[in-house]
């Protein structure tokens, strides 16, 4: 609760128990867009499920089709085949049960940070405007921002950016969070400092979370499972559950290991892609890679 809101709106209390989480299915979807060369196939049929409450996280290759996944479960696309489902049905557009967050914030220069939380609101109709400050209040507290609410978002470090972006998204009180690298473009310092208070407000939000990232640490870091993509057109590849308890230390020994496990399978993708075979190996089978090693996956 917001430490400056002393009679509290049932709204506002409303969020202290937050709505269910939903479940996602993908029954062999694919997605293949018309363009002036010709058919692009972007997803092979993907099968898959995120659990309620779950953190779930998508890597692979650039170019395989994450985001299109991403858009898929958002309703901003439609499959070419298969079907989308949340709670069991298909999903025939965006909606307010389902929040994107991407790399670039988007958030509105001409407005204050506290004005762009509430921007998120807008379609709440049956909130009064001082309800909307409320939550957006609520939100901007739990991001650690509550400070900020009148800073205009030029006057922002980028961590501070993305973390009113995540605001902004959590504020409709969404089931599912889709967030495409939205870590992605901040430098590393400021990403590390960020993962620590990212797991706090999931762990009080508990959203059904789909996750995508080039960064093989910050899957091991932050998901309850990773599945791996194949080249376009995508296919899942391989999937690892990631069993550590949380809050989970970025450079922890075990993080290290899953992440080290993630990069494995992108290189050996990346070999594939290539026709060239993976040599490293230990005698576990998964790679020995020094620290530094594991961030060339940022590029790929
Ligand atoms: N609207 C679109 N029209 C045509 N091709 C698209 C469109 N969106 C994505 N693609 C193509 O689909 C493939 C997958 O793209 P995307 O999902 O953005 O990959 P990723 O997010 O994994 O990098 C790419 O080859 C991309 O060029
Ligand atoms: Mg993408």
């Amino acid at each position: 609760m917001a430490p400056d809101t002393p009679n509290p709106s049932p709204e506002v209390l409303s969020l202290e128990q937050p709505v269910p989480p939903a479940k996602v299915s993908l029954l062999s979807a694919t997605k293949a867009f018309a363009t002036y060369k010709g058919i692009v196939e972007a997803l092979q049929p993907v099968t898959m499920e995120v659990r309620e409450g779950e953190f779930l996280v998508l890597v692979g290759p650039s170019g395989c089709g994450k985001s299109t996944l991403l858009n898929l479960i958002a309703g901003f696309e439609f499959p070419t085949g298969g079907m989308v489902l949340v709670d069991g049905k298909t999903v025939s557009g965006p909606g307010f049960d389902r929040m994107v967050m991407f790399q670039e914030h988007a958030l509105f220069p001409w407005l204050n940070v506290i004005d762009n939380v509430i921007f998120g609101l807008k379609r709440k109709k049956r909130l009064s405007s001082s309800d909307r400050r409320e939550v957006a209040r609520y939100y901007l507290n739990l991001v650690h921002l509550g400070k900020f609410e009148t800073a205009y978002i030029h006057e922002l470090s980028g961590g501070m950016k993305q973390r009113v972006a995540l605001a902004r998204a959590l504020a409709p009180n969404p089931r599912i969070l889709l967030m495409d690298e939205p870590f992605g473009g901040l430098d590393a310092l400021t990403r590390e400092r960020l993962y620590g208070q990212a797991q706090e407000i999931f762990a009080r939000t508990r959203k059904t979370i789909v996750f995508v990232t080039h960064n093989v640490r910050e899957a091991a870091c932050l998901g309850d499972r990773v599945l791996i993509f194949t080249s376009r057109p995508g296919r899942i590849k391989r999937e690892i559950t990631i069993n550590l308890p949380r809050p989970r230390g970025f450079y922890d020994p075990n993080v290290s290991r899953f992440a080290g496990q993630i990069l494995a399978e992108l290189k050996t993708e990346l070999a594939e892609e290539e026709g060239v075979e993976s040599h490293e190996s230990s005698s576990h089978g998964h790679p020995v890679l020094p620290v530094a090693d594991y961030f060339l996956a940022d590029g790929i």
